[in-house]
């Protein structure tokens, strides 16, 4: 049992990792707000139980954010720890993609996850305490293909947590960045990834086959997302909760390339990246 019973909230708790979080939380003693789009899929994951509170919140609704937040507060209290989970995967080749879906994409991932932060940092700032944990990807540190919109969203998130730890810590607020490799949740069954709507010849072929392949991948993941899920409650209530936590040996390699990218990217041209200064700030 954890030292100190925390009111989590957590988002996307219908399914998936999001699940997996709020059942892992509630073994460990806390209090949960579960949300989700759909308040029925949410108590059929997680509940019932006396320390749960369900509520209807989709993170792209920043009035239905507040809402959540306020009735949280209500029924707990507190906020402690905020666990943005909710995503979804729009997959496809960028020219392939239209507008709207790369829109939609980063309008969940990021703009749905800066949502719910907006609700809750209020909270946390009165009570001088608080955890804002965000569900990053590996495609958040790397780019891939078909995952240009995906990247972007999850690139934001990367860029927006890291700033707003800056922000938030003279409020005694932190902040997790969570960097998952490929589990085996349901991201990748239809009711989660949807695919480009444009068609343009010269990628046609290689659509298909990816789509082939990424239909492949859904249930052979190899992370356990309820693993995961036991170690972030258990990092979330260590002493010193991580910056950035990286999860699966495949997303640890990932990162690990990154850095090492990066340095010889900076190593490459380190002269000349250095010699653009105004004359008299070089002199
Ligand atoms: N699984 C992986 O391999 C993996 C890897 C890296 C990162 N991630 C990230 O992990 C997080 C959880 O995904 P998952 O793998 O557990 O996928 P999942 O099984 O498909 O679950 C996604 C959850 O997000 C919810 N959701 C989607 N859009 C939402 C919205 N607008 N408002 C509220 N809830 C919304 C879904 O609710 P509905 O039931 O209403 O659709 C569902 O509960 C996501 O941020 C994902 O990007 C996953």
């Amino acid at each position: 049992m954890p030292t100190e019973k925390k009111t989590f909230f957590i988002t996307g708790a219908g399914r998936g990792l999001g699940a997996d979080i709020a059942r892992s939380a509630l073994a460990a003693g806390h209090n949960i707000v579960a949300t989700g789009r759909s308040v029925q899929s949410v108590e059929q994951a997680v509940g019932p139980h006396e320390r749960l509170l369900v509520l209807p919140l989709d993170i792209t609704d920043l009035t239905q954010a507040q809402s959540a937040v306020d009735a949280a507060v209500g029924r707990f209290g507190r906020i402690d720890v905020l666990v943005n989970n909710a995503g979804n995967f729009i997959a496809g080749f960028f020219e392939e993609l239209s507008p709207a879906q790369v829109q939609a994409q980063v309008g969940t991932l990021l703009f749905g996850t800066m949502n719910v932060t907006r609700a809750a940092l209020p909270v946390m700032r009165k009570q001088r305490s608080g955890q804002v944990v965000s569900i990053s990807s590996a495609a958040g540190i790397v780019g891939q293909q078909l995952c240009t919109a995906y990247a972007a969203g999850k690139f934001g998130v990367e860029g927006f947590m890291e700033s707003l730890a800056e922000e938030v810590e003279q409020f005694g607020i932190s902040t997790t960045i969570v960097v998952p490799g490929f589990f085996r949740t349901e991201l990748l069954t239809p009711e989660s990834t949807s695919w480009s709507e444009l068609t343009i010849d010269d990628y046609g072929e290689q659509t298909a086959q990816n789509k082939t392949a990424w239909d492949g991948m859904n249930g052979q993941q190899p992370g356990d997302p309820a693993k995961l899920a036991e170690a972030l409650i258990g990092l979330i209530d260590s002493d010193e909760p991580p910056a950035r936590w990286v999860a699966g040996a495949d997303a640890v390699a990932t990162v690990e390339g990154k850095a090492r990218t990066l340095i010889a990217q900076v190593d490459a041209h380190r002269a000349l990246s250095s010699s653009l200064a105004h004359e008299e700030v070089a002199a």
